[in-house]
């Protein structure tokens, strides 16, 4: 019988009472504390969950009470000091997206993790879902052909955050999906957007991310829209296919339909493009709650020391790419180049696997992808 986790969330706002629920629930896993610098905060939590302990002291948290692990459900510029902290005290940790507030930060845990054998893990609750973990299986298969593009959009009314703009909220569940399924970093990213509410924190964002000559990717976020919009598209070169994330029934369609263009004409008379119009299918998905499956996998990292899927060196990434969206933004929407397009580990190899590249670096035999 392996030894129970004790677990704490940091930051009972709007998101962290998702996360208390999970692992409250979870086999082999003892939610041991609540912690928020609100007092009704931890009130309200407290009447739903009197078994847990809530303190409002982060410091506390992590002195004395013989938590294994800490979750960090606070604003982004909270992440890095808290998760640090919660590294130098031993804690094995998972934090929310975006890992931090600059890239810098990332690789300062990183570091940590690696050096302490930690499971630093990034809330990149998407690609726990039944439906990313289906379209990856999908393109991975070969169905779609070559993946040629892919526009996603996460528009709603707020929540207006008030230390990040749209793009540093909602993009990384997009990015995260994307590069997922690409298993490849773009090359230049490009972003433009308003403040409309907020002076300076733009509310609307459009940002491109460059593979190379032929695979680019849109992300349209927004907190100014009337309707709750998760869909993203798949174009690939023999079919394309649709994710709607709220759709109640047939969260994906693949269309069996493409365009070619004609190999050869010598007249223009001749030149036709070839629309291929097929089938539309849906397949089966399975009900589980994405973020169980993060809460699960996290604990399975920690059990059996595995480096996780969405592991510091995929936060890094994600937040590398908002690094350069907010450069872009000063440059009105130029390019800003990211570096030599590389695969992500996590494109071919199993999640926990330990990655070769410079983040996910090993420490012992149970080494732990930071
Ligand atoms: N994975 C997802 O799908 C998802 C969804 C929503 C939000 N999030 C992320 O969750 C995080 C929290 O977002 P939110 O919308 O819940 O924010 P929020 O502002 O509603 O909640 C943050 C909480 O942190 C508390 N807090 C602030 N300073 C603190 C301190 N020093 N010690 C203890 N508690 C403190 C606040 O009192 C507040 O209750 C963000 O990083 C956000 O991006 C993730």
């Amino acid at each position: 019988m392996s030894k129970l986790i004790n677990v704490g969330v940091v930051g009972c706002g709007y998101w962290g009472p998702n996360l208390v629920r999970n692992f409250r629930s979870l086999p082999g896993c003892n939610l041991k504390m609540m912690c928020d610098v609100s007092a009704a905060r931890l009130h309200s939590l407290k009447a739903l969950y009197p078994g847990v302990m809530a303190e409002r002291s982060f410091g506390h948290m992590l002195n004395g009470v013989g938590l294994d692990a800490v979750t960090v459900a606070t604003s982004v510029k909270l992440h890095f000091p808290m998760a640090k902290a919660a590294l130098l005290a031993g804690k094995h940790v998972l934090i929310e997206k975006p890992m931090a507030a600059s890239a810098a930060q990332c690789e300062e845990l990183i570091e940590i993790a690696r050096q302490k054998g930690l499971v630093l893990m990034v809330g990149h609750t998407f690609l726990y879902s039944p439906a990313v973990r289906k379209i990856k299986e999908i393109i991975d298969r070969g169905d779609l052909g070559q993946i040629r593009y892919i526009s996603a959009r996460r528009l709603n009314l707020g929540l207006y955050q008030k230390d990040i703009n749209v793009a540093w909220d909602l993009a990384p569940h997009d990015i995260s999906i994307i590069l997922h399924l690409v298993g490849q970093l773009p090359e230049s990213v490009n972003c433009s957007g308003s403040a409309h509410i907020t002076p300076q924190i733009e509310d609307v964002t459009l940002m491109t991310l460059i593979f190379g000559k032929d695979r680019s990717a849109i992300i349209h976020s927004s907190w100014l829209d009337p309707r709750k919009v998760r869909e993203m598209t798949v174009v690939g070169s023999k079919r394309m296919l649709v994710y709607d994330d709220v759709a109640p029934l047939e969260k994906i369609r693949i269309f069996d339909a493409c365009v070619k263009r004609p190999p050869h004409y010598d007249t223009f008379a001749e030149f036709q493009y070839a629309y291929h119009y097929g089938d539309i299918s849906s397949p089966y998905l399975n009900q589980e709650e994405p973020l169980k499956a993060e809460c699960l996998h996290f604990l399975e990292c920690i059990r059996e020391s595995k480096s996780p899927l969405s592991c510091g060196a995929r936060g890094l990434e994600v937040v590398r790419i908002l690094e350069a969206s907010s450069a872009s933004l000063k440059l009105g929407g130029g390019a800003v180049p990211l570096g030599r397009s590389q695969p992500t580990p996590s494109a071919n190899n199993r999640p926990t696997r330990p990655s070769s590249r410079g983040s996910c670096r090993t420490k012992t035999a149970h080494a732990l992808c930071a």
